[in-house]
């Protein structure tokens, strides 16, 4: 019997915020680091933890400390609406990311051109981890590209729990409403890792120290990061956080780590107000991971964060 090829690996772009060493980043080496899983294509960068200049810089540290180089493009700097001054507006906020920070001069913008090519050259399962920007200009520009994402995997939104930036709306479609709105209205096939499964995901020092106790670079720009800046496990040993953007990538990496999907039909608010980027009930259908084995996820992350040099 001629033995089956081992299945293709998944065509990838990743969209994301990254910081210094933030979720994304983790998201983004777990990827560069499943090649039987996952080919990544390219890497765009949006405004959204950080401004996607600072983001630009940021993510190449984290490709030097894995080795490995993907395409990177700089994309939106700015969301579709929303502004700095209108952030300030709705209350003093906990975190508000690029928005509490001084913007950088503008830069030239080339991810969407590269997005659109790559997608025209060869369809592509997209995985979005930051504000969807960068997603809603290109099927703006071409309405064309939704049949060109095999899926568009968005990690963002509340459906049924609260918020995570005000208590409607979760960062990434607060920081840019409209844009999300504009995707979930697109005819792309969409799946949504919304805080409602990433809330079960909860990353404690104990989870902190299994990554920190090794020694490579990028374990180490992990414990810089975790440890010392954000959730600052070294300095609030009590501290929690959720698996965001590395449980999104964890579905793209092994699907079967999804436990409950349901689709719905849904919406985003993008009234200027007190509910500005929640997630409503609408008509566009969405996929929504709704539960998922967060211990396999953390499994996995472990093993991909602690391999290698
Ligand atoms: O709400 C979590 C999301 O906001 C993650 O993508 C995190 O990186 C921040 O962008
Ligand atoms: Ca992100």
């Amino acid at each position: 019997m001629i033995l089956q090829g081992a299945m293709a690996a998944a065509s990838l772009l990743i969209d994301a915020d990254p910081g210094k060493f933030s979720d994304d980043s983790v998201a983004i080496v777990m990827c560069l680091r499943s090649p039987a899983k996952v080919s990544v294509r390219g890497v765009t960068i949006v405004s959204g933890n950080v401004w996607a200049q600072d983001g630009f810089r940021y993510v190449r540290d984290t490709f030097s400390a894995v080795g490995k180089w993907p395409l990177v493009h700089l994309g939106a700097q700015r969301p579709l609406v929303h502004t700095p001054e209108m952030s300030k507006k709705q209350g003093p906020l906990e975190f508000a990311g690029a928005f509490a920070e001084p913007e950088p001069e503008r830069q030239r913008e080339t991810a969407g051109d590269f997005l659109m090519n790559e997608l025209e050259r060869r369809p592509a399962t997209v995985l979005a981890i930051g504000p969807l920007t960068n997603i809603a200009r290109i099927l703006e520009m071409r309405p064309a590209l939704a049949q060109r994402i095999e899926r568009l995997v968005i990690m963002g939104g509340a459906v049924d729990v609260a918020g995570n930036v005000t208590k409607s709306a979760e960062f990434n479609f607060w920081f840019d409403p409209e844009a999300a709105r504009a995707v979930f209205r697109s005819p792309v096939k969409k799946l949504l890792v919304p805080l409602d499964v990433c809330n079960q995901a909860v990353v404690t020092r104990r989870h902190f120290d299994e990554i920190a106790a090794e020694d490579t670079p990028v374990t180490r720009l992990y414990r810089e990061s975790f440890g010392n800046t954000y959730p600052g496990f070294l300095t609030k040993p009590d501290a929690r956080t959720f698996l965001w953007d590395e449980l999104a990538a964890a579905l793209v990496i092994d699907p079967s780590i999804a436990t409950r999907i349901e689709t719905r039909k849904l919406d985003v608010e993008t009234e200027f107000g007190p509910r500005y980027g929640a997630v409503k009930p609408g008509e566009s259908p969405v996929d929504v991971v709704l539960g998922a084995d967060t211990g396999r996820a953390w499994a996995m992350l472990r093993r991909l964060l602690t391999v290698g040099r």
